[in-house]
């Protein structure tokens, strides 16, 4: 079977994927065998041909099923690009055909341009799902989680947004009137490079705030921030804590500055943006904006707190370091302002 096959290789030109094609050697499994298995030394990645996998780690004494697996699906590029251990376990739950390549293979597939730019997004996305959620307590002593917000998180985001006061949506989106699914699906589908979330979560799993930054493509070397929290959660520091959060995820990023828009009324946020030490300044008619330097947002966070949020995000926001060395390669996903 020819790569061009394979969605990953989708438009390529069969010139560009000669070394990889070489590099890559075909390998077929039985239902029930390992093609990887958790704890060993991460030396090789697979594409999948045919046939269907399943992706599982080890929690606290149980096997948690990540991943399902099926044709054209890559797998085990995270060790690869990571710690070189592997996190997680793979067996065949059909026959599986694979293509299997070594560390100079990797390397002929990041050089094609377009894949490498796919697999940025396969690798972020795979890292957010995989991520723990981060406990933090807020000044009054109760226990939230702080994770990425994952495209699981789609129905109840929706949900939260549509049931939201007037005036909420208002100060949220800059117009009473209810975001359409597209729109609110936009915010969703996110690349965890150009555009990432955090939500934080009540130990029984509700939904109680989001924070999320934008990178639009115009001002390369800003980040635009938006955030809310559920109206039953607010004046607990909740905002305050996710602006911590979303300024550790910018400096992992490499953004020295956050900027945010608000309408004049919205006193919440600019008692937040005041409390953060921002500049302000007009914008559209009605909007102030304000810039906050990223230190200072991670210096709204305890240390510890900090610390915990950087090592679940650094290699999220890098894409396990493609992200950073990839300099001139437009990623695939459009990025648009914030609505
Ligand atoms: C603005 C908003 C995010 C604040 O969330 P929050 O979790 O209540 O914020 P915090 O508890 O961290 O409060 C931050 C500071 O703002 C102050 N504050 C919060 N709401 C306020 C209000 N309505 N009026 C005046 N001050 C307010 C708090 O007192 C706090 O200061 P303090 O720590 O010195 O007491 C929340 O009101 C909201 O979701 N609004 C709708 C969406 C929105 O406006 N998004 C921002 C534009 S994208």
């Amino acid at each position: 079977m020819s790569l061009l096959e394979l969605p990953l290789f989708d438009g390529v030109d069969a010139v560009d994927l000669a070394d990889l094609a070489d590099a890559l050697r075909p390998r077929r499994l039985e239902a029930g065998e390992v093609l990887m298995a958790e704890g060993t030394a991460a030396e090789i990645f697979a594409i999948v041909e045919s046939g269907e996998a399943v992706v599982h780690t080890s929690r606290d004494g149980d096997t948690v099923e990540l991943a399902r697996l099926g044709r054209g699906d890559i797998v085990g590029e995270l060790g690869l690009l990571i710690d070189g251990t592997r996190t997680s376990s793979v067996a065949a739950t059909s026959d599986l055909d694979v293509l299997v390549g070594d560390l100079d293979a990797f390397e002929a597939l990041l050089a094609v341009p377009t894949v490498r730019s796919r697999l940025q997004l396969i690798v972020s996305r795979r890292l957010a799902v995989n991520a723990r959620p981060v406990p933090i307590e807020l000044r009054d002593g109760t226990t939230v989680l702080v994770r990425p917000l994952l495209p699981t998180d789609r129905e109840r985001h929706h949900e939260a947004v549509w049931s939201a006061s007037a005036e909420t949506l208002r100060f949220r989106f800059f117009t009473s009137a209810r975001p359409s699914r597209r729109i609110l699906d936009y915010l969703i589908d996110i690349d965890y490079v150009d555009h990432f979330a955090w939500i934080c979560l009540s130990t029984d799993d509700e939904g109680i705030g989001i924070i999320r930054y934008v990178q639009p493509r115009e001002r390369p070397d800003e980040v635009e921030v938006a955030f809310g929290t559920d109206e039953g959660w607010q004046r607990r520091g909740i905002a305050t804590m996710l602006l911590g959060a979303i300024g550790v995820a910018a400096e992992e990023a490499g953004y020295p500055e956050l900027v945010g828009y608000y309408v004049n009324d919205n006193h919440g946020s600019e008692a937040l943006f005041q409390k953060v030490g921002a500049r302000f300044a007009r914008s559209e008619p009605g909007v102030r904006e304000a810039r906050v330097a990223v230190d200072a947002a991670v210096a709204l966070l305890g240390s510890s707190d900090a610390e915990a949020l950087r090592a679940t995000v650094a290699d999220i926001v890098t894409a396990g370091g493609l992200a950073l060395t990839d300099a001139g390669t437009p990623p695939d996903v459009p990025v648009d302002p914030l609505p």
